[in-house]
């Protein structure tokens, strides 16, 4: 079935760590900036117990949050924990966790974490419930937004600068064969606005867009392979013949309101921003900013990478034409996009993003896409970043006036690093380096936690 014999996706830095660490008062190399109060924390799969490797697919290994604690200038601990779920109590011999598990998902959130009215989330795509952490980062249980999730939520919500509030496009695999939803979290964390959107299949709908007017749906051609699924493997495959379309959802509008727009055939898991063009020639357009595959889960079935790497393209989408226009901003290897968050869904000047390959030098990148200006950043030879996470300096006026944060793993001496860069300043290096007690196997995403937005408990 696959011309992948084994996965590459449990060798080297993929592969799993095998303890929970708590470690404080971690060395730190240069100066931690004094107003970085909160936590870095980032979500990847972190397989439990020792997955076939001819048929384990990056995306199914069990969830295991990193963090690290910044305060006043000291990096004051790391921890890592597993994400609470089903199987992990299971394999621990320990009772279920609490919170309703709407459609009995064994497995527990690998993607995302991060914090939201109040409290710290870790999250996942295709059916499992937002999982609560203590900011010590243990499980505190499934949390529905308080009982008001009808079923499933997403990894990649996107919270609007000024209303608070936030919004996710979602699917459930297998229970929603025919629809996705539109979900709405108040800043309150409770749903206020869900929308049925019929799709003419089960695309993996992995992430959304949002614009001042619209909720952007990415029905792309990665589908639902029943002989996959029904083989107990991952369940999502290359589909060329589905077509590829993107919908745009009135944000307050019915499912009936939406455009749908024929895309290129390809895939995209990320946008990195998106929002309305106001005046001018082109008013009216929805600019889209976004890695984009030509295929994915065609050859390689068992993660993203096996067959190409995406790219950065913009897509400018004219819903009353109902087509799209794309260019390549660049050809060189670019995912985990992101931008400054005050400016979701609004016009926008800097993009950063990370630049996986198949060997451990992964660069980070910026992008001025108002100039076509790109810097990149130098981890040196075997060193690898991961998702560069913008945090805007206090007080700071320009976009690009704050630090990125990821982790770094060295493949040299298998050692990871949390690193602080100076947004405006690649030349200066890092402006600190935690050293960690462990290696960080390659995950998926993460945010800065500032204690002004989820509080240490006193
Ligand atoms: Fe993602």
């Amino acid at each position: 079935m696959s011309s992948t014999d084994t996965s590459i996706y449990l060798n080297e830095n993929y592969g799993p760590v095998r303890e929970e660490v708590t470690a404080f008062d971690l060395q730190v190399v240069g100066e931690l900036p004094t107003e970085l109060n909160g936590r870095y924390l980032r979500n990847g799969p972190n397989p439990l117990s020792d997955p076939d490797p001819a048929t384990h697919h990056w995306f199914m290994g069990d969830g295991m949050v990193h963090g690290v604690r910044l305060r006043e200038g000291r990096a004051e601990w790391y921890r890592n924990r597993y994400v609470g779920s089903t199987t992990l109590q299971r394999t621990r011999g320990l009772p279920e966790i609490p919170g309703r598990n709407w459609n009995d998902s064994p497995g527990g959130p690998n993607t995302n974490v991060g914090g939201f009215a109040g409290t710290t989330w870790a999250m996942v795509e295709a059916g499992g419930c937002p999982v609560e952490l203590t900011y010590d980062l243990e499980t505190v249980g499934r949390n529905d937004f308080h009982g008001t999730l009808p079923g499933a939520f997403t990894a990649h919500p996107k919270v609007d600068p000024d209303t608070g509030e936030m919004h996710a496009m979602v699917y459930a695999w297998p229970q929603w064969m025919d629809h996705v939803q539109y979900v709405v979290v108040g800043a309150d964390g409770r749903v206020r606005r869900t929308v049925d959107l019929p799709l003419p299949g089960m695309t993996m709908l992995h992430d959304m867009s949002l614009t001042q007017r619209y909720a952007v749906v990415y029905d792309l051609p990665v589908t639902v392979d029943f002989d996959l699924a029904f083989a107990g493997r991952f369940p999502f495959r290359w589909n060329p013949g589905y077509g590829s379309r993107l919908g745009l959802l009135p944000r307050e509008g019915a499912a009936e309101d939406t455009v749908w727009v024929d895309a290129p055939i390809c895939y995209s898991y990320h946008p990195m921003n998106a929002y309305d063009v106001v005046g001018g020639p082109d008013d009216g357009k929805v600019i889209i900013d976004l890695c984009v595959y030509d295929r994915m889960f065609d050859s390689d079935i068992l993660g993203p990478f096996g067959d190409g790497f995406a790219r950065l393209e913009r897509w400018t989408v004219d819903p009353v034409a109902r087509t799209v226009s794309t260019v390549v901003i660049d050809d060189a290897r670019s995912e985990f996009p992101r931008h400054r968050g005050s400016l979701t869904a609004k016009p926008y000047r800097y993009g950063y993003c990370a630049s996986p390959s198949l060997d451990p030098t992964w660069p980070t990148f910026k992008y001025d896409l108002v100039t076509g200006e790109k810097q990149v950043f130098d981890h040196g030879p075997g060193r690898s970043a991961g998702e560069p996470v913008f945090v805007g300096r206090q007080g700071g006026t320009a976009e690009d006036d704050g630090w990125l944060i990821t982790f770094v793993h060295d493949a040299t001496d298998a050692s990871a690093e949390l690193v602080v860069i100076d947004a405006q300043d690649f030349a200066r290096g890092y402006v600190a380096q935690v050293r960690l007690p462990q290696r960080v196997p390659y995950g998926f995403h993460g945010n800065w936690v500032s204690d002004r937005s989820v509080p240490e408990p006193a």
